[in-house]
């Protein structure tokens, strides 16, 4: 008997048909190492729900990290951006020690008082944290640079849920980087982000000049890392895929990263957590199938009642047109409404990650079968 080495609803151990994305991550950082600089420019990597961006930045964090960065990884919605950065730079610069990290050390501690203990929910915290807003965040940015250069290659941000941040947080962030990519040009820094399809509406909303914002929009992966994605975890355990059973998984996972990972781990446990040398077979599939239903439906139930009843009667409109992205107008009319008077409602289904604007004018559901899924719960077919 074996572990499953899927992960349906965790970290990927293994990060399939993202090469690109990571290649110019790696890029970036080698180039940081030959040469120090900063890096002005911000990656953005969007996409729905379960298709992988926190994995990509934790794989690109792991990378950093073999390359002697120091690294600050924040999720944001918690708590206010800068608070959740000004924690994690004091968790991680604990032990440095030296001038440089003595005036982080004092910047920090500053900060911290002036924070007091403040909660997300207290407004006049949330002023207090940004006054001073961008140029005391630079003051302490450069801090935490130049003591991370000191020790290390440098200090990589990741921000996480980008699209959940409170607004003064992206600006004094948006700000800060970019006086300082020309205050401090020499300072080997970078900062990679990812969010929800919408990021980048929340980020142009809240700063006004966004064009250091780069977008990347992630997707379902294709035939051939889907493919990877199964196969690969169980060769390396001795166990192979025929290519029966494969296709079906395939089909049921339709690119869908936390779909592929839920299969794979079911028909492991079908196979009965099987030893080397053993194959999955149709059998086993088929085996893991109820099971993969149910965790599917699980999921996709969980998703429907977050929406309200205005949210559900907009996502009943767009099931009703069918799986694949829908024109935004097309979903206001089959609701008799016009295209603004669905804005609220397609906002709110957009931080919550049930849609997801792939391109302009379009909506989509963001897991394959969540369409068919409320149409069975609403009757309509
Ligand atoms: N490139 C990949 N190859 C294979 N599996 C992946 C890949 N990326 C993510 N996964 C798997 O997909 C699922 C979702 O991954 P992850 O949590 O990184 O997605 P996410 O986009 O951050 O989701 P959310 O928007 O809910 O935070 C997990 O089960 C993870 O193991
Ligand atoms: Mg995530």
């Amino acid at each position: 008997m074996q572990r499953s080495p899927y992960t349906p609803g965790q970290i990927a151990g293994e990060i399939y048909g993202r090469d690109r994305v990571l290649e110019g991550i790696r890029r970036d950082l080698s180039f940081v190492i030959v040469e120090p600089h900063f890096v002005g420019r911000i990656s953005v990597f969007t996409g729905p729900r379960g298709v992988g961006k926190t994995s990509l930045l934790r794989a690109a964090q792991a990378f950093a990290h073999d390359k002697d960065f120091e690294t600050v990884f924040v999720t944001a919605g918690d708590a206010p951006l800068i608070e959740s950065l000004v924690s994690e730079l004091e968790r991680i610069s604990g032990s440095w020690r030296g001038a440089l990290a003595d005036t982080l050390h004092a910047l920090l501690s500053s900060v911290s008082v002036e924070l007091g203990p403040v909660t997300f929910a207290g407004e006049l915290g949330k002023s207090r944290v940004v006054s001073g807003g961008a140029a005391q965040l630079q003051q302490l940015l450069v801090a935490a640079g130049k003591a991370a250069a000191e020790r290390s290659s440098g200090l990589v941000v990741f921000i996480d849920e980008i699209q959940s941040s409170d607004a003064d947080g992206l600006r004094a962030m948006a700000y800060a980087w970019q006086h300082m990519q020309a205050e401090n040009p020499e300072l080997p820094m970078a900062l990679y982000a990812a969010g929800l399809s919408h990021s980048q509406d929340v980020i142009t909303d809240a700063v006004s000049f966004a064009e250091r914002f780069y977008y990347e929009y992630l997707q379902g992966l294709d035939e051939q890392d889907s493919t990877s994605a199964l196969v690969a975890p169980a060769k390396a355990k001795g166990v192979s895929w025929s290519a029966a059973a494969l296709e079906q998984a395939l089909s049921l996972a339709q690119g869908y990263p936390y779909f592929l990972q839920v299969i794979g781990d079911c028909a492991w446990e079908a196979a009965g957590y099987p030893g080397a040398g053993s194959t999955i077979d149709v059998a086993q599939v088929q085996g893991a199938l109820q099971r993969f239903e149910q965790m599917r439906s699980t999921f996709f139930r969980a998703r429907w009642q977050k929406a309200t009843e205005a949210e559900a009667r907009l996502l009943t409109a767009m099931a009703s047109l069918g799986e694949g992205p829908v024109k935004r107008g097309l979903v206001a009319e089959a609701m008799g409404k016009g295209s603004t008077d669905i804005s609220m409602a397609r906002r709110a289904l957009l931080d919550k990650g049930l849609i997801d604007a792939t391109s302009h004018g379009f909506l989509a559901f963001t897991a394959p079968g969540f369409a068919e899924f409320i149409r069975n719960e609403t009757g309509s077919e």
